[in-house]
């Protein structure tokens, strides 16, 4: 028993400098978390914005279509319960409509998977195409769940 304890506790010993350094996890602040990927969401619409006529760009950078697509389709879980108490601009609607704020949500992530095939693929129609859409539902999504 006492030498099941000292394991595990040397087992923790060993994990836990590893874990210190990380920045706040989602667990521990979804807001921080949530608005520091809405931020990295602004740039790549920004990065990508001035490539739409750039095939050659556009291929090397649909890494960032990637990571929308990916943010997109985790956002809700980014919003648990009790996540509007804070720093947060998030609308009660959030948590009162789930549906619609996932539809939202799901809308983004389906844009966002347009743009990189079409980024991927150097294709400056598509893209602007998927871009236009995508920026939409940026704005789709913050007049009922964001407010000022
Ligand atoms: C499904 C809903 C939804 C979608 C889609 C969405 N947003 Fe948001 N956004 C929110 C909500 C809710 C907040 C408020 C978050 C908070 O304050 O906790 C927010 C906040 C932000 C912020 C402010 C972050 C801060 O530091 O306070 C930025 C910037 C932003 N969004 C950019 C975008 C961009 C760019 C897109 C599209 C590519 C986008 N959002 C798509 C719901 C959404």
């Amino acid at each position: 028993m006492t030498k099941l304890l000292l394991v595990s506790a040397l087992a923790l010993a060993t994990l836990l400098p590893a874990a210190l350094p990380q920045p706040a996890s989602a667990q521990a602040d979804p807001i921080a978390e949530r608005k520091a990927g809405f931020k990295r969401m602004g740039g790549h619409l920004e990065a990508i914005k001035a490539l739409l006529d750039n095939p050659a760009g556009l291929r090397a950078e649909a890494g960032r279509a990637a990571d929308m697509q990916a943010f997109f389709g985790g956002l809700p879980a980014l919003f648990p319960p009790g996540s509007d108490k804070g720093e947060t601009r998030a609308l009660p609607a959030v948590w009162s409509d789930r549906a619609g704020f996932e539809a939202a949500a799901g809308g983004a992530t389906a844009a966002a998977a347009k743009l990189q095939q079409a980024m991927a693929g150097g294709d400056t129609g598509a893209a602007a195409g998927a871009f236009r859409e995508l920026g939409a539902s940026c704005g789709t999504c913050h007049r009922g769940y964001r407010g000022r």
